[in-house]
C-alpha cells in the first residue's frame, strides 16, 4: 500500500506525541493520500482496503489512526465497509475510471458559443494614462464633500442598510435621480421607474434580459459602443450594425421590413466615438418607426450631461409622450467610473409589469453608496461638481483642438458638442491601431477608432482622444509627441 499511497510524513515523530491535536495530522495525511489516490484511480472502484491492522503496521501509526481515517472515508462515500472489510465505492471521477484525464477548463468547446464572439479591441491600458477616452477628471472630484456625504449615510442608515435593500435600488436614489433628469436632461420620469444598475453596461444587460428572446434582431451605431455589442452577445441576439453619419445613426428605410428589430441602440447627444448629435428629425423618425414595428430604442445619454455649444438638447425620451425609449444613464463620467452606479429609465407601464420579475432577478446592494449619492445630488454637490466639471472640459477641449490644428492640420475633427473626447481622422496612410500601440509604449493612451468598428471601413481610421483626465498643460506635449511618433510612421 504505501507503493500507493506514499510513505506520511514524519509519522514516528508525530506518533510519539501524545495530544490529540499532534496525531490529527497524519489521520489527515492518511485520509488525503487514500482519497488522491481513489481519484487518480490507483486504488480502483470495487478494491479491498488493507486491513486497519495491516495498513497501521505498513504505515508507521496507531491502528485508531487508521479506523478513524475510514471511517472518514466511509463518511463521505469514498469507501464502503461491510462484513468482508473496506472497498473503494464506484466513483464517476475519469481518473478512477480509468479514463484519460484532460483538463476541461484549458479547451474551448466548454466555453459557451457566445464567449467566442468577444474580441479584444484595444490593449488594456492603464485608465488614467494621458488622453485616454472616456476618464473624467479624477484629481478634480470633490473628495471632501463625497466623503461628508457617506459619513452621514452610515450615520443615517446604519445598521440597517447593512441588510439587503430594494433590488431595484434604493428609493431616496431613485427619486433624486428622477427629479435631476426632470430638469437637467427633460426626461418625463418618477422614481418608481428608476431601476439602479451597477453602472450603464449592466443596465444594458437589463433591457437584453427583460425586452429581448435569444436570436431576436438588435441595431447598433457603426462604429459604436462595444458595450452594447457586448450585452446583445450575452443575450444571443444577432447584431446589426447601422452607419453613421454627422447627424447620427443612417437607417436605410427597408432595413425595418427586412430585419425588423427588438432593440436599437443609440448615443443621441453625442454618438460614441464620432460625436455626432442625433438631429431632431431621426430622433422623430426612430421614435415613429420603433412604435410601429414595436422596437425599444435605448437611449445612451453618454456625455449628456457635459453640453459645451449651443442650448442644451434634451433627451429622446423627453422628446415626446410615451417614447417607446429606455433611458439609460451612468455615473461614470460625472462622479467617477469605480463608482460602478447606473441607471435605466423604464417606460411606467414597464416599470409596473417587470416590478415582480426585477425583484427576483436583481438583489439590492451597495446601500450605503446609493444613499451617499441620493444626498450628494439632493444637496447641490452634484450640480455644482457638473458646473465645474462642464468649464474645465470647455476649457481642455480647446487646449485639445489648438493642439491637434497645429500638429495635424489639414485632418479633420469630429465630436466636440458634448463629452470629454474628439475623434482625429487619419489619412489611410496613417494606419490608426499601429498609431495607437506606439503612442501607449510613450505613456499616451488615445484609442485607434478602428477598434469601435463593426465592420471594417477605410473611413474608419482615426484617433479617438481624452481629454477628460488629461490637463490643458499636458496636452500640448503630448499631442506633439503624438505628431512625431505619426510623422516617423513604422
Ligand atoms: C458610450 C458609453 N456609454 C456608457 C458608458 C458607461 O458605462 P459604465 O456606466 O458601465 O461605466 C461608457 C463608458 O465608457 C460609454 O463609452
Amino acid at each position: 500500500m504505501i507503493e500507493i499511497i506514499g510513505p506520511l510524513a514524519n509519522p514516528a515523530a508525530a506518533n510519539r506525541a501524545r495530544s490529540a491535536e499532534k496525531t490529527a495530522p497524519l489521520q489527515k495525511q492518511l485520509i488525503e493520500r487514500l482519497q488522491q489516490a481513489i481519484l487518480a484511480g490507483r486504488l480502483p472502484a470495487g478494491s479491498l482496503l488493507p486491513s486497519s491492522r495491516l495498513l497501521a503496521t505498513e504505515m508507521g501509526v496507531s491502528r485508531n489512526t487508521v479506523v478513524i481515517a475510514y471511517e472518514h472515508l466511509a463518511a463521505v462515500g469514498y469507501v464502503v465497509a461491510d462484513k468482508k472489510g473496506t472497498r473503494v465505492s464506484p466513483l464517476s471521477s475519469p481518473a478512477a475510471r480509468g479514463e484519460p484525464s484532460a483538463n476541461p477548463a484549458a479547451s474551448e468547446a466548454t466555453y459557451a458559443a457566445r464567449v467566442g464572439q468577444f474580441a479584444a479591441a484595444h490593449t488594456q491600458a492603464d485608465n488614467s494614462l494621458p488622453l485616454t477616452p472616456g476618464t473624467p477628471a479624477l484629481d478634480r472630484f470633490p473628495l471632501p464633500a463625497w466623503r461628508r456625504a457617506q459619513e452621514r449615510s452610515m450615520e443615517r442608515a446604519l445598521p440597517q442598510a447593512l441588510g439587503y435593500g430594494t433590488p431595484v435600488g434604493e428609493p431616496a436614489l431613485r427619486d433624486a435621480i428622477a427629479a435631476h433628469l426632470r430638469m437637467a436632461r427633460g426626461v418625463r420620469c418618477e422614481g418608481s421607474q428608476v431601476v439602479i444598475t451597477e453602472g450603464a453596461q449592466e443596465a444594458l444587460n437589463l433591457c437584453v434580459r427583460l425586452f429581448t428572446n435569444p436570436g431576436d434582431v438588435a441595431w447598433v451605431e457603426d462604429p459604436g459602443y462595444r458595450g452594447a455589442k457586448a450585452a446583445f452577445n450575452l443575450g444571443d441576439l444577432t447584431t446589426l450594425p447601422m452607419p453613421v453619419d454627422a447627424e447620427g445613426i443612417v437607417v436605410p428605410p427597408k432595413a425595418w421590413a427586412a430585419h425588423p428589430p427588438k432593440l436599437i441602440y443609440t448615443s443621441p447627444a453625442h454618438q460614441y466615438p464620432t460625436g455626432a448629435v442625433l438631429s431632431v428629425a431621426r430622433r422623430l423618425d426612430l421614435i415613429a418607426q420603433a412604435r410601429r414595428s414595436g422596437a425599444w430604442l435605448i437611449e445612451d445619454d453618454y456625455d449628456g450631461e457635459f453640453r459645451h455649444t449651443g442650448e442644451p438638447i434634451a433627451s429622446m425620451q423627453g422628446l415626446v409622450d410615451d417614447a417607446p425609449v429606455l433611458y439609460v444613464g451612468s455615473f461614470s463620467k460625472t462622479m467617477f467610473p469605480a463608482l460602478r452606479i447606473g441607471f435605466v429609465v423604464l417606460p411606467r407601464a414597464i416599470a409596473e409589469r417587470a416590478a415582480v420579475a426585477l425583484h427576483e432577478m436583481l438583489r439590492g446592494g451597495h446601500r450605503l453608496e446609493q444613499l451617499a449619492l441620493a444626498h450628494f445630488i439632493e444637496s447641490g454637490e452634484f450640480g455644482r461638481h457638473l458646473g465645474r466639471m462642464r468649464r474645465l472640459y470647455r476649457e481642455r477641449q480647446q487646449a485639445l483642438r489648438d493642439a491637434l490644428t497645429a500638429h495635424f492640420a489639414p485632418a479633420s475633427i469630429l465630436g466636440g458638442e458634448c463629452g470629454m473626447h474628439l475623434t482625429l481622422c487619419l489619412p489611410p496612410r496613417i494606419a490608426d491601431r499601429s498609431l495607437a500601440e506606439r503612442a501607449l509604449a510613450q505613456g499616451l493612451n488615445p484609442r485607434a477608432l478602428s477598434g469601435f468598428a463593426l465592420r471594417p471601413r477605410a473611413q474608419t481610421n482615426g484617433l479617438v482622444i481624452g481629454y477628460g483626465n488629461t490637463s490643458a498643460e499636458q496636452l500640448a506635449p503630448a499631442i506633439r509627441t503624438l505628431s512625431l511618433i505619426a510623422r516617423r510612421g513604422r
